[in-house]
């Protein structure tokens, strides 16, 4: 199963990655992890990307599919994959059609903005694995360390409120078109578009998913 999860920033895409690639068994692309990686590492791509991601802008195009087409030709991708923040763009969106890459299903994640200052302020994050916490509405069982490794959560550098609130703009300016791209390949048969209320609760949402997924055809 080819998957992409598409909302704005802190919608809940990565809490949500989690559990669906448990449930589907399929690997989970997070553009950002992977881009917060190479970051970590210092190479020369997390060079390239740094500055953009600390201002709350995208990385140029060409840098990110060059990395994401990589990342899916490896063999645990074969069957599926879960892709989280990405396609971001018109460009990025071409791309995976332009390679004949059927997607089974987009799913939206609906989640107004007055909310998402709120979410991104108390997020915490297990870097290593990408796992996303929040202080009161996604507790770690122990304060600050991550449930499965108990290794130290950290607050993103580009969570802080002015960075969320340029993410927000650029969300809506460059990566919102997208809906309207993914209906659209709805309406020629070429996938599926499922719009989910990111605002209930965590488990609820996740329901809701493998409800609309098993809907599917077979
Ligand atoms: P990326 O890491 O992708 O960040 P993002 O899209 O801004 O999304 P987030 O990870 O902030 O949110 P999320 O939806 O995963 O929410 P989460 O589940 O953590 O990208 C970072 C940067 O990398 C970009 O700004 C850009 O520079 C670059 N980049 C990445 N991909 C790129 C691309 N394709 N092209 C160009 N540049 C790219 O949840 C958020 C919080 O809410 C958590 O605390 C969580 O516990 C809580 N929460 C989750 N669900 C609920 C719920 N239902 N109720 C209450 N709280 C909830
Ligand atoms: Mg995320």
């Amino acid at each position: 199963m080819k998957l992409i999860l598409l909302g704005p920033p802190g919608a809940g895409k990565g809490t949500q990655a989690q559990s669906m690639t448990h449930f589907f068994q399929i690997p989970q692309v997070s553009t950002g992890d992977i881009l917060r990686s190479e970051v970590s590492r210092n190479t020369k791509l997390g060079k390239e990307a740094k500055a953009y991601m600390d201002a709350g802008e995208l990385v140029p195009d060409n840098l990110i599919i060059a990395m994401v087409e990589k990342r899916i030709a490896q063999e645990d991708c074969q069957k599926g994959f879960l892709l989280d923040g990405f396609p971001r763009t018109s460009n990025q969106a071409e791309a995976i059609t332009a390679q004949n890459i059927d997607i089974d299903a987009v799913i939206e994640l609906k989640v107004p903005d007055k909310d998402i200052v709120q979410r991104l302020g108390g997020r915490r994050v297990h870097p290593a694995s990408g796992r996303s916490y929040h202080i009161i509405y996604n507790p770690p069982q122990e304060e600050g360390k991550d449930d499965v490794t108990g290794e130290e959560l950290v607050h993103r550098v580009d969570d802080q409120e002015e960075t969320i609130l340029l993410r927000l703009q650029v969300y809506a300016e460059m990566t919102s078109p997208l809906i309207a791209y993914y209906k659209e390949m709805q309406k020629q048969d070429k996938t599926h578009y499922f719009e989910i209320d990111g605002t209930q609760a965590i488990d609820d949402i996740g329901q809701q998913i493998v409800d609309c997924l098993h809907s599917l055809p077979r």
